[in-house]
């Protein structure tokens, strides 16, 4: 006979979303947890990612969504605090600020435009002329034209930030289960179920599905059951080396970004393809993405390409994760569809769902990602 696991929570993917909540659920006192991942957790989209926690760079108006990332933006001080006195690991949380490049009279339009929806909402962003922007950033392109600054937008050393969370983990007793391809989820009156493609059975009180892209592919988890579709947005990535650090902040224009972390390293990103679950680095995306780091900066041109990579961003149709519990169900509960900013909104995420599934507790944003796109948009 098959076996059978049981914990009080089992979480269904250990990314960065999945053993986030696993952290806020034992630290609010939850027993038993099990992550389950069919590979090795947090190497997928989690790992690939640039870390940058960019609401102000990335958002497009002040909506539900926007309010969202700025509150897990104004956690990670604290979480990064708190993840280095638990675990020892520094997640490199760096305050430097995001700078937006302009380079022709398209982008200062829209640069423009967002200089006034933001200073109007009252975030802090300031409109640099060309020569404020070289003072910032000496090695940006001299054809840049301007730029915006966020002051408020970070970034975080995402692959640290995985070692920490497994690392919190490990030291709190919580289950993780590598290599273990869950294929479907269900419920009866008393449990909930996940069954494994190898014929295990994990059984629990509560059930978690953070499956990222794959969320849609599990039988019980597709779009019938009122979590959105999630489909995979493949991104590719590259690191330059360097022997000192050449940039301050993380520094966008329309067409990709740049993150310098530290002793030199330069990430470089990004594709956004639809290529399926095909998870892997192309020639032509690695030259888009750094011809366009070399628009930011010529230099770039001379530095070696150190690192290539490639994720699986998880795209939600409702353009929204979906977080909360799943309707008609009783103890399923998914947290989906993070899409460009899992990262940024780990924190968050993780705090609302823990908050519901062991006190019940609401909150505005539960109200309006636990049901979609319609709530989303009215909000
Ligand atoms: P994942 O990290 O993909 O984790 C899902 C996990 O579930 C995986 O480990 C997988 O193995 C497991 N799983 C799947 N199916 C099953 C199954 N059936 N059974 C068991 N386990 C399963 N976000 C930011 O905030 N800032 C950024 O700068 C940023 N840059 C990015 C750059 C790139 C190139 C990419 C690809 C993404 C970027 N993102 C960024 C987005 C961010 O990486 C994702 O939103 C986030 O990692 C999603 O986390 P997740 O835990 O939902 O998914
Ligand atoms: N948020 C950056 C990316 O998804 O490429």
């Amino acid at each position: 006979m098959a076996e059978t696991q049981t914990s009080e929570v089992l979480i269904v993917g250990g990314g960065v979303i999945g053993l986030s909540i696993a952290r806020a659920l034992k630290k609010r006192g939850a027993g038993t947890i099990t992550v389950v991942d069919r590979s090795t957790p947090g190497r997928e989209a989690s790992y690939a990612a640039a870390g940058m926690l960019a609401p102000q760079a990335e958002a497009d108006s002040p909506d539900a969504f926007f309010r969202f990332c700025r509150e897990s933006n104004r956690m990670y001080s604290r979480f990064a605090e708190e993840l280095l006195d638990e675990t020892g690991v520094d997640i490199e949380l760096d305050d430097e600020g995001t700078l937006f490049l302009a380079f022709g009279e398209d982008d200062l339009l829209e640069l423009s435009r967002r200089y006034e929806w933001q200073s109007g909402a009252g975030m802090r962003v300031e409109h640099l002329t060309a020569a404020d922007t070289h003072k910032l950033e000496p090695f940006v392109s001299p054809d840049s034209l301007g730029s915006l600054f966020f002051p408020d937008d970070r970034q975080v050393e995402n692959r640290a930030l995985i070692k920490a969370l497994l690392e919190f983990a490990c030291r709190n007793g919580i289950g993780i289960v590598p290599d273990t391809e869950v294929r479907s989820v269900s419920e009866t009156d008393v449990a909930a179920e996940a069954q494994c493609a190898d014929g295990r059975r994990f059984e629990a009180g509560t059930l978690v599905v953070a499956a990222g892209s794959w969320t849609s592919e599990i039988e019980g988890a597709e779009p019938e059951t009122g979590i959105p579709e999630i489909r995979p947005v493949r991104g590719q990535m590259i690191a330059f080396e360097s022997a000192k650090r050449f940039f301050r902040k993380v520094i966008y224009s329309h067409r990709g970004y740049i993150v310098p972390r530290k002793f030199g390293r330069i990430l470089a990103g990004s594709t956004t393809e639809d290529a399926g679950f095909e998870d892997r680095t192309t020639e032509e995306g690695i030259e888009t993405i750094r011809e366009n780091a070399v628009e930011i900066s010529p230099g770039l041109a001379n530095l070696k390409i150190a690192e290539k990579w490639s994720g699986l961003r998880p795209y939600s149709a409702a353009e929204h994760p979906f977080i909360g519990k799943v309707p008609e169900r009783e103890r399923t509960f998914a947290a989906v569809g993070h899409y460009r900013n899992g990262i940024l909104l780990a924190p968050l995420t993780a705090e609302i769902l823990s908050m519901k599934i062991l006190d019940g507790a609401e909150s505005e944003f539960l109200k309006i990602f636990g049901d979609g796109p319609a709530k989303a948009e009215a909000a």
